[in-house]
């Protein structure tokens, strides 16, 4: 084949390399703009996972880089005057500048022609003269902007400043400082990259940037030629950061400050032209270096064209990007989690010591509690203990005690445990009146261990439903029914039974979840009210525009279940105020367009939704906590966004709530929400650390948290004080006392009921897996070495070969 190379960065040499080493009999030209010595960057990292695939694919390369590496095991988190440092990460860095001298060679050595000082041609000239054309060329990517409609790129630049620096203070560990200044917070990710240097990176918010006067000096070093660095910034860093750099020298290497900028494209193929590397794709420096992805992309694209060499390009780039795209999403996902964390690192300003290194680590939430267990067990019981003891309602002081399991104090209500079960709607009632299904339904679950049962959202009237088959508490037979089942609660387990009131608005009178979710009833409709005549959906009725009479009667019957709620029993009572029901839709502008004093501004939005939990408030026990759940987002321009959320969880906490259960959208059929594992917890983080604190409420997350595992590492970190699990529940009913069992606790957070008891062991199981071999064989020599995902040898020539380890780590560069 004849192959065209755009780039000389470590994406395009290191595919030049290995395609021409799997095919001698390839042509292939390599264009860089650059000389050969001439390049940016100080130190690239490498997990030990992308090492096991470098290592396999050439080990000429692998040995030279091998001779290169800084390697290191600890991270540091330098804040308020401390040092956590947590160990077993398994990094490897080197110079940038060596690396690529070392492809090159390879490259040299291999036939490959690499022009240096060369402006590629035209990728559609060369697309004519070649089989393939690689476009490796970097971030800003002519290539790219060349085929922008096959490519559809996007750049999504984000509001954090940064600026790579080396310096000759040889760190020993991969170190986070965090500079607490007048302007504001800032971060220094630096990490060692050979026996004699190590890269310093800057980064701050730009309010933050600017207050610090970087802002001007950027501004003149735009008029800067190319390589020359931001000296006066650098000064002022080194100036900063004295005690950090201890008399050691800053140094630039044509730096400047960025915005980090994040590029996805809808496809990475244009007919033979394939895009790789920057090119195709960014990912924030915390997470993942940009050079670990290029040189894994190089090795899919080379092993694919290999592999599939009797079919095909097109089928070799389609292979490729099959490969590689879910892997660049997740590691793009997780990313941006650590991209936007470091831009908000102000609000965790306030943290513990303790809990901000465990905040830190777990950021991207692809490192866990778990995870960091296994890496360094030492480290996660020392936060446990630091946890259990920062507790100050009775906690358990007796480790091991994982975070899930310690108590937590909701007002004035104790709770067991960090667990709650979120409120789901059976849609199983008669006439508004819970039976023996909700007994059973909601008594399995307290028997479960979580600390805090919630009821799904019960209606305060028959128009307030969602379907038929709603509960409310609008009669005395609802209510003695709802007695009960809390009596059924407190008499038999140690769980709390919570409330959640609501009324369904414009979203009512719909069908059960399974005969067709918010769908009209196919007949005995009746009337539906909103804020404004906005219908749901397409098929939605037209809501009634409520008046300032209805309004008055709503809110009546609100207090009329409160107190009913509070007759039978029930703990904690929750306004529900999310998901679009009536609450809810008068606090999106999406729904409410109201022109009086209920619809504008969010002040006025918020009016009516407060003016009814003052009124709840008012009439709800004082002793018995008070929670709201709100949706903060909408999932839709125009709508409530985080920012909004936390101005109305702030608006709720000043009127005396106790908890703010953070949900999302549901507001808008038109959403499109981003979901994933854990995906609304950043907004529970967000209330939390930005007003939770701040007022003394709880804050609870929920969405998509199944692992007990991530439910330690959201409230170790303090992302929220509790963690609700609603599907999770109808799974596993005993789900909190599995997870005990799991982690081998047997404290006060998690008790078996006693006729139980005899189940609290994890039953036996027969054996499912085959004795591991001592050695795992894997093929080796040429020319199918190349490829990363390996089977057994097929064909008798076999190497032994450690498996590589478990991914996740989290690295800069
Ligand atoms: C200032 C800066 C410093 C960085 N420092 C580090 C660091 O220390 N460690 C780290 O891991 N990552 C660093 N990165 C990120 C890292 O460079 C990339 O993620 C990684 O190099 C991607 O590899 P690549 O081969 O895809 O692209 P690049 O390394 O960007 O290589 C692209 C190459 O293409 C060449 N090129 C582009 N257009 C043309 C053209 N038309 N004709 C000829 N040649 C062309 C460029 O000169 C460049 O050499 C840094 C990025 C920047 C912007
Ligand atoms: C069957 C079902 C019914 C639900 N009913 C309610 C409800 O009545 N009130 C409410 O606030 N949320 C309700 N939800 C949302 C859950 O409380 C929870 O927020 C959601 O399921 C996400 O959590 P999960 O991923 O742990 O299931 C319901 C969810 C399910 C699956």
């Amino acid at each position: 084949m004849r192959i065209a190379v755009l780039g000389g960065g470590p994406g395009g040499l290191y595919f030049a390399a290995l395609a021409k080493q799997l095919d001698a009999r390839h042509e292939i030209t390599v264009w860089e703009r650059n000389a050969a010595d001439d390049t940016f960057g100080f130190g690239v990292v490498f997990s030990d996972e992308t090492l096991g695939g470098i290592e396999h694919a050439d080990l000429e390369i692998f040995r030279a880089m091998r001779r290169e590496f800084a390697r290191w095991d600890d991270i540091d988190v330098h804040f308020r005057g401390t040092t956590s440092t947590s160990g077993g990460h398994g990094f490897a860095a080197m110079s940038r500048k060596r690396l690529l001298a070392i492809l090159q060679a390879r490259c040299a050595e291999l036939g490959v022609q690499v022009l240096f000082h060369a402006e590629a041609p035209d990728a559609a000239l060369l697309a004519a003269s070649h089989d393939l054309v690689v476009a490796a060329d970097g971030m800003n990517s002519a290539t790219r902007a060349r085929f922008a409609g096959t490519f559809v790129p996007d750049l999504e630049r984000r509001r954090c400043k940064y600026i790579w620096l080396g310096t000759d203070l040889v760190f020993d560990a991969f170190k986070f400082y965090v500079l607490d200044t007048p302007s504001g917070v800032m971060q220094v990710h630096g990490y060692p990259y050979s026996d004699q240097a190590s890269t310093f990176i800057l980064e701050m918010h730009e309010d933050v940037w600017q207050r610090a006067g970087f802002g001007e000096f950027a501004a003149l070093a735009e008029g800067f030629a190319p390589g020359r660095s931001d000296e006066q910034s650098i000064e002022r860093i080194g100036d900063l950061c004295a005690d950090i750099v201890d008399g050691h020298e800053l140094v630039g290497n044509n730096s400047r400050w960025i915005s980090f900028g994040t590029i996805r494209c809808a496809t990475w193929r244009h007919e033979n032209v394939v895009l790789l590397g920057d090119a195709a794709h960014t990912a924030h420096f915390s997470i993942g270096s940009g050079t670990k992805l290029a040189m894994e992309d190089a090795l899919a694209l080379a092993a694919c064209l290999h592999e599939q060499a009797d079919r095909d390009v097109a089928g070799a780039l389609a292979a490729y990007e099959e490969e590689r795209r879910p892997v660049v999403a997740s590691t793009q996902r997780a990313a941006q989690a650590s991209l936007e964390w470091f831009e908000n690192i102000g609000h965790y300003a306030g943290q513990d010591p303790h809990q901000f290194a465990f905040n830190i680590m777990t950021r991207s939430r692809r490192v866990t509690y778990d995870n960091l267990r296994l890496r360094d067990p030492e480290f996660v019981a020392g936060m446990d203990r630091w946890f259990g003891s920062s507790q100050d309602s009775g906690a358990d002081p007796s480790p091991p005690c994982p975070p899930m399991f310690q108590p937590f104090r909701l007002g004035r209500l104790e709770l067991a445990n960090r667990v709650i079960v979120s409120p789901m709607d059976m849609y199983s009632a008669a006439d508004g009146v819970p039976g023996d299904f909700h007994l059973a339904h909601l008594g399995s679950k307290a028997l479960g261990g979580a600390g805090l049962v919630m009821t799904e959202m019960v209606c305060v009237s028959p128009a307030g439903r969602i379907t038929p088959g709603c509960t409310g508490i609008y009669t005395a037979g609802q209510e003695d029914s709802w007695r009960r089942i809390t009596n059924f609660v407190h008499d038999h387990s140690r769980a709390k039974i919570g409330i959640q009131l609501g009324h369904s608005g414009r979203k009512g009178s719909t069908r059960l979840m399974w005969e067709g979710m918010d769908d009209p009833l196919p007949d005995g409709n009746w009337e539906v009210c909103g804020p404004s005549p906005v219908p749901y959906a397409a098929q939605s009725q037209t809501p009634r525009e409520l008046t300032g009479d209805d309004m008055v009667q709503i809110k009546d019957q609100f207090t009329a279940a409160a107190r009913a709620a509070a007759r039978a029993g029930f703990d904690l009572l929750e306004l529900h105020c999310a998901h679009g029901y009536l609450l809810s839709s008068f606090l999106s502008p999406l729904t409410n367009q109201r022109t009086d004093r209920y619809g504008g501004s969010l002040a006025a939005r918020l009016r009516y939704p407060l003016e009814v939990f003052d009124a709840v408030r008012a009439v709800w026990p004082q002793d018995r906590p008070m929670t709201v759940r709100v949706s903060a987002t909408d999932w839709h321009p125009g709508g409530v966004d985080v920012d909004q959320a936390v101005e109305i969880a702030r608006a709720f906490a000043e009127h005396g709530a106790d908890g703010i259960d953070v949900s999302t959208g549901q507001v808008v059929s038109e959403e499109a929400p981003a979901f994933g594992r854990s995906y609304q917890t950043p907004f529970a983080d967000r209330i939390r650390n930005e007003i939770g604190r701040k007022y003394g409420i709880a804050v609870i997350a929920v969405g998509a948290i199944s692992s007990y595992d991530d439910v330690n590492s959201i409230i170790l970190a303090g992302r929220a004080d509790l963690c609700a699990l609603g599907r999770t529940h109808l799974y596993d009913p005993n789900w909190t006392l599995h997870a005990a069992a799991e982690q081998g606790y047997a404290g006060p957070g998690a008790v078996w009921p006693h006729p139980f008891a005899a189940g609290s062991r994890r039953p036996q199981a027969g054996r499912m897996d085959e004795p591991r071999p001592r050695l795992e064989l894997i093929r080796s020599g040429e020319p199918q070495t190349a490829h990363a995902r390996w089977r057994p040898g097929r064909d008798g020539e076999a190497a032994a070969s450690v498996a590589p380890q478990a991914s996740g780590a989290q690295g800069a560069g």
